[in-house]
């Protein structure tokens, strides 16, 4: 039995988190939910109970506490993640503050599991994950000499606010979070700009796949979209691998790995969607063809829940993968 702490308990991520600590049965001891000051004294139900969630503050990270999941942002994993650490807990993030540190593990569990150099454990981006289940895939089998993303990003990736600005949009009323509309709209923007033109989530896809597939040599590159889709995320990834093969091998691994579902049957309009995956668990590959560009290049279409695999689920996994 454990005792965990879960830190943006009030967020889209957080309280999917709750949902996953409740029906996968985690063996809780004492649950504690934190937010910022703005939410603090919201009651959650878990289980048969009543949780007032609390601020907090430096003094409560005391705990004590085994694990503590957070998802509060950046700024506030980099305040409170080491206090946690110090008194103990292993935190498994989900923001991408810690993400690149090379003390810490950037974990997708059927990937790379964690290596606890430190008792910070990073979760991915939500489009690196669903990118880098089918590459390891690909990887193992034929090798890879390179990676070109396109993400289609839904509004929940920006959480609660992302949400908003499309329903603000769908009322005809200006945006309060993206710079311009999102509603019938598409928006070559997430995150801020580089110098170099590239954004943030672009560099954070291209970094974390290096990372986690442990090829910090492979020439990388990605365009990430937002797209008025509420939940899951869709990434057109296009893959030169090393060694020959054919759609039709690699439409086979795929059906035969456990951590990816292959919907691929265009004769009959069957491939992944986001009104499909929304809601799912899984990672789901689809449209593999030929890119007769390049040599021993593949197209291949994958959409996966962001808050679920991408976000919640991942971290959830990884608590297992601990304690089990
Ligand atoms: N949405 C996704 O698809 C996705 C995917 C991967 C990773 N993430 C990451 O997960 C994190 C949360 O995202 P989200 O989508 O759940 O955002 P969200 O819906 O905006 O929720 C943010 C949560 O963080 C809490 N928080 C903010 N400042 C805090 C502080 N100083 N101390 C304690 N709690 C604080 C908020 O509490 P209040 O209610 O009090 O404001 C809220 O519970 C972010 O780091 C995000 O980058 C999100």
């Amino acid at each position: 039995m454990y005792k965990i702490a879960v830190v943006g308990a009030t967020g889209l991520v957080g309280s999917t988190m709750l949902r996953l600590l409740e029906e996968k049965n985690i063996p809780i001891e004492q649950l504690t939910l934190f937010s910022s000051a703005r939410s603090a004294g919201t009651k959650v139900g878990f289980k048969d109970k009543e949780l007032v969630v609390e601020e907090l503050t430096e003094d409560k990270t005391m705990g004590p506490f085994d694990y503590v999941l957070m998802s509060a942002g950046g700024e506030t994993s980099l305040t409170f993640s080491p206090l946690f650490e110090q008194h103990g807990a292993v935190v498994i993030d989900n923001s991408s503050a810690w993400r690149m540190d090379p003390e810490i593990s950037l974990v997708v569990p059927e990937v790379n599991p964690p290596v606890l150099d430190r008792k910070i454990i990073a979760n991915p981006n939500c489009s690196t994950i669903q990118s880098v289940g089918p590459l390891k895939i690909l990887l193992d089998a034929f090798g890879i000499e390179r990676v070109a993303y396109t993400t289609y990003q839904s509004v929940s990736g920006s959480g609660w606010k992302g949400i908003e600005d499309l329903r603000r949009g769908e009322q005809g009323k200006e945006p309060l979070n993206y710079p311009h509309p999102i509603y019938n709209n598409v928006l070559p923007h997430i995150d801020v700009f580089q110098e170099d033109g590239y954004t943030k989530e672009e560099v954070k896809m291209i970094e974390e796949t290096r990372k986690i597939l442990s090829l910090p040599a492979l020439p990388v590159t990605a365009t990430c979209v937002r797209v008025p889709v509420t939940s899951a995320h869709s990434v057109a990834i296009n893959v030169t691998l090393t060694k020959e093969t054919t759609v039709q091998d690699i439409q086979q691994l795929f059906e035969e790995s456990p951590y990816v579902t292959l919907v691929d049957d265009p004769s009959n309009n069957r491939y992944p969607m986001p009104v499909n995956a929304g809601g799912e668990e899984g990672i789901f590959v689809g449209r593999i063809r030929k890119d007769d560009s390049l040599e021993n290049t593949y197209h291949v279409w994958t959409v996966s829940d962001n808050i679920l695999k991408g976000a919640a689920l991942n971290a959830v996994q990884i608590l297992q993968q601990l304690t089990n």
